[in-house]
C-alpha cells in the first residue's frame, strides 16, 4: 500500500521540493497551502516535474480549526510535514501577534487533526536559528538551544517544544503522535528543472535571492552586512544547504517513521552540510560559477545576525543515511537559472 503524505505549506520554496521528492520516492502527497505567501506556480512545477497531473492540492488555512479537520476527514494521511509557516524574522519583529497566531495555531490544529484521525507521524520544519549564536562550532544536536532574537525564532522553538509535549502525552494511546524536528542551516538553490524554486514577495530578506535580482538588475546593489566580524574574510559564516539535498532529507525522515525504525519517539536532526562558507565566497562563488560581475558593497551589521554557525550534520548522515551532496557552485548555478526562468531569459 502506498502511503499519503500530507504537507502542509506544500506550494511553497521548501514544501514544492519536498514534494517533488516525496512523489519520486513513491508517496502519494496531498499538497495543501493557504497560498498567502506564494502563487500556485510551485504546485504547478510540482506537476511539471513528476509529469503527474492527478496530485491533489487543497487550499487549506491551517489556522482554521474546521479547514483542518475537514483535509483530515478528506484523506487518509499517513504522515504529515509540517512547512505552513510565516517566515521572515524582520516583519516578525514588528508583527508578533501575527506570527505568534499563525505560526503557533496552524502547528496546534495539525497536532490536534492528526492526533484525532489516527495519523501518528509528524514531522516538523525547524531551523538552526534555535541555536542563537553558539559558544561553539559546528552546532551538534546536543547543542544547547539559546533564548530566541526573534518572534519567528520563537515559535520555531515553541513548536518544538509543543511536539516533543504532544509526543510525550500520547505515547501509547489510540492518538499516539512520533515526531521529527528537521532544524534546517541555510536552504539556498532551486531544482536543476528551474521549474520550481524561491519566489520571494517584494525584498528578499535572505541572501541568495537578493544576489539573484541583483545579477537579473530588479536591485541595483547587494548589501553584505558586516565585513568587521571575527571570521577569515570578515564576514559571517552559515551553512549553505541545496535545496533539493534538503528535500532529500524529509525522504529519508518520513521512511524512517513510516517503517517504524525511530529509536525514541521525538527524535531531531541537523540538516546541514557541515561546511562554513562566508557571504563574500559566496558571492564569489555566484559570480565564478555563472560568468558575471555582481554589483555589491560593504554595509553595516544587521541587527541579529550571528557570526558564525555550521551544523555538524553527523546524526542525520549515520542515523538516516542522508548526505548532503551539492557542490554551492551547483547550487548557485541552479538559482540562476531559476531567476533567468522567472525573467523569461
Ligand atoms: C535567516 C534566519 C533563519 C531562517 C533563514 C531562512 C535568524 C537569525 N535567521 O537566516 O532563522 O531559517 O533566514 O529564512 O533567525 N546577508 C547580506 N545581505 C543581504 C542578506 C543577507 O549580507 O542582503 C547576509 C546576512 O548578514 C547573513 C547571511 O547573508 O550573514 C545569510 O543571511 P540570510 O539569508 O538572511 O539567512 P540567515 O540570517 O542566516
Amino acid at each position: 500500500m502506498k502511503k499519503t503524505v500530507l504537507v502542509s505549506g506544500g506550494a511553497g520554496f521548501i514544501g514544492s521540493h519536498v514534494s517533488v521528492e516525496l512523489i519520486q520516492a513513491g508517496y502519494d502527497v496531498v499538497v495543501a497551502d493557504n497560498l498567502s505567501n506564494c502563487d500556485m506556480t510551485g504546485y504547478e512545477g510540482v506537476c511539471k516535474i513528476t509529469g503527474r497531473d492527478d496530485i491533489p492540492f487543497v487550499k487549506t488555512d491551517f489556522c482554521s480549526e474546521e479547514q483542518t479537520e475537514a483535509l483530515f476527514s478528506a484523506y487518509k494521511i499517513d504522515a504529515v510535514i509540517h512547512f505552513a509557516a510565516f517566515k521572515a524574522v524582520g516583519e516578525s519583529v514588528a508583527k508578533p501577534v501575527m506570527y505568534y497566531k499563525n505560526n503557533l495555531s496552524s502547528f496546534l490544529n495539525v497536532l490536534e487533526a492528526a492526533s484525532a484521525h489516527g495519523c501518528h507521524n509528524v514531522l516538523f520544519s525547524s531551523s538552526a536559528t534555535v541555536y542563537g549564536e553558539p559558544d561553539k562550532v559546528p552546532v551538534t544536536e546536543e547543542s544547547p538551544r539559546k533564548p530566541a532574537t526573534s518572534p519567528y525564532g520563537n515559535t520555531k522553538q515553541m513548536c518544538e517544544d509543543i511536539l516533543n509535549d504532544t509526543v510525550r502525552a500520547t505515547a501509547g494511546t489510540e492518538g499516539e503522535i512520533k515526531g521529527i524536528l528537521l532544524r534546517y542551516f541555510n536552504p539556498i538553490g532551486a531544482h536543476p528543472s528551474a521549474l520550481i524554486g524561491e519566489l520571494p514577495r517584494g525584498i528578499p530578506n535572505n541572501l541568495v535571492p537578493f544576489i539573484t535580482q541583483t545579477a537579473i538588475g530588479r536591485r541595483e546593489c547587494l548589501s553584505i552586512f558586516g565585513n568587521d566580524y571575527p571570521t577569515p574574510d570578515g564576514t559571517c559564516l552559515r551553512d549553505y544547504i541545496d535545496i533539493v539535498d534538503l528535500a532529500k532529507a524529509h525522504v529519508c525522515a518520513v521512511a524512517r517513521m513510516l517503517d517504524g525504525k525511530m529509536d525514541k519517539p521525538c527524535e531531531v536532526f541537523n540538516i546541514g552540510t557541515g561546511r562554513p562558507v562566508s557571504v563574500l565566497e559566496l558571492v564569489n562563488s555566484f559570480e565564478k560559477v555563472n560568468h558575471l560581475k555582481l554589483n555589491y558593497k560593504f554595509a553595516p551589521r544587521r541587527d541579529g545576525d550571528v557570526t558564525a554557525i555550521w551544523a555538524d550534520p553527523t546524526l542525520a548522515n549515520k542515523v538516516l543515511g542522508w548526505k548532503a551532496e551539492r557542490s554551492v557552485d551547483e547550487t548557485l548555478a541552479a538559482a540562476w537559472a531559476w531567476e533567468k526562468h522567472l525573467a523569461g531569459k
